[in-house]
């Protein structure tokens, strides 16, 4: 079967999915299966949603009409409350307790919701917007990048932003 970036990308919503159906099943005493499946989810997340905002969201930018530049839109104000607002207060919560429940169920549905979303409209643009080889070209250049040592640089990055917002969140909430 040939490459597909959009087959890829699909595959990783769908092991998020999967992740966070576990950690909806835990409970307040479970604290390092918790710690273990979020620590999972972010390190499948964090590489899936840059490489989305650096090289796929601009891509399909650009050739999108205005129908997909509204969906573009959409997709990025997504990402963004994700990783302003939705992953800062789940840091923020102890995972020992039902905050910490609510919240990452908030999280679980917003990742569900935003995977639904870019599966039933920017993919299917994207196929119609992208060839065979050139999504064939950008799933081969999304594999090397996830490999290389500029996204590990970009995701620990992030890691230390998201542990950073959650802090400050902890002191006002
Ligand atoms: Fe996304
Ligand atoms: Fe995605």
């Amino acid at each position: 079967m040939a490459r597909d970036i959009l087959k890829t990308l699909k595959a990783e919503h769908d092991e998020l999915k999967q992740l966070f159906s576990e950690l909806n099943e835990t409970t307040d005493r479970g604290v390092k299966t918790r710690e273990n499946l979020l620590q999972k989810i972010e390190a499948a997340l964090m590489p899936h949603a840059k490489w989305e905002e650096k090289v796929f969201y601009p891509a399909f930018k650009e050739r999108a009409d205005r129908d997909g530049l509204k969906t573009h839109a959409e997709a990025l104000a997504e990402h963004h409350a994700v990783e302003n607002s939705v992953i800062p207060e789940v840091h923020a919560a102890d995972p020992g307790t039902p905050e910490f429940a609510g919240r990452t169920k908030v999280f679980g549905e917003f990742i569900t919701h935003h995977a639904k979303e870019e599966e039933n409209t920017m993919f299917k643009m994207a196929r119609e917007l992208f060839s065979a080889e050139e999504r064939a070209q950008l799933d081969e250049e999304y594999e090397e990048w996830k490999q290389s040592d500029a996204a590990m640089a970009l995701i620990a990055g992030e890691k230390a932003k998201a542990g950073m917002k959650g802090a400050v969140k902890s002191m006002t909430q």
